[in-house]
């Protein structure tokens, strides 16, 4: 796992609060993470899910999407850099945007239905933040979690080298572990389908429930 804690978190807050404006490219959007994002909103929609937190939400284009398509009673986005969430705030005031790390989340225990995460877990405390997502489900609840993996995104991995050095890309095996260390069922975990220009980029989804 990666050594973690203020650094990283800091290092992090820098470099997306830079990248914001770069971020909302729609090609980049289209081809790289808006597949696991439609999953995402797949199982949502399946689980029937009213009060929903996408956590690490960036510039807001997953949590503003359901808003928009499912229309919950709650949706908040969470996200630790100011520039991101200024570009939030911007896209929807639907969305109640909370500035925290994904490791002390700004919700009471049990307040959610679910929560969701997609192309941000390398960054995270991973056990730390599972075992808040945990916290705040209430029983019953869901857990998305879509990964991505840097190294097979060369110009991307260059750009973002202190980053990725210090981030961790869990396996497929890591990534159920810390799903059922943290108190989760899963409920089921697969490759993200992407088109075929993208298929190299590596995506998969975790799905797991609350007891
Ligand atoms: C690649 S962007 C992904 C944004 C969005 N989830 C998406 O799929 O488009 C990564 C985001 O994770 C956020 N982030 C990284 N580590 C975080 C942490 N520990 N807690 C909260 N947000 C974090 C960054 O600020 C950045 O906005």
């Amino acid at each position: 796992m990666a050594t973690h804690g203020r650094n990283l978190n800091d290092v992090v807050t820098r470099f997306w609060t830079i990248a914001a404006p770069l971020y909302d490219h729609p090609s980049l959007q289209q081809w790289v993470y808006r597949p696991a994002q439609d999953e995402v909103i797949d199982e949502l929609r399946a689980h029937g899910a009213r009060r929903i937190a996408d956590i690490a939400c960036g510039t807001g284009i997953l949590a503003a999407r359901i808003a928009d398509e499912l229309a919950p009673d709650e949706i908040y986005g969470v996200d630790m850099s100011d520039g991101m969430l200024r570009q939030a705030r911007a896209r929807s005031p639907q969305v109640d945007w909370r500035k925290g790390p994904a490791e002390q989340l700004p919700f009471d225990d049990g307040a959610l239905d679910a929560v969701v995460s997609t192309s941000a877990f390398h960054f995270f405390d991973q056990p730390k933040a599972m075992r808040e997502f945990h916290r705040v489900l209430r029983p019953g609840g869901l857990a998305a979690v879509a990964t991505i993996s840097p190294p097979q995104l060369p110009l991307l991995g260059r750009l973002t080298s202190s980053l990725s050095s210090a981030a961790h890309n869990p396996s497929a095996q890591e990534m159920r572990t810390l799903f059922t260390d943290a108190g989760f069922t899963i409920v089921d975990q697969r490759r993200v389908d992407r088109p075929l220009w993208t298929k190299g980029v590596w995506d998969l989804i975790t799905i797991g429930e609350t007891a």
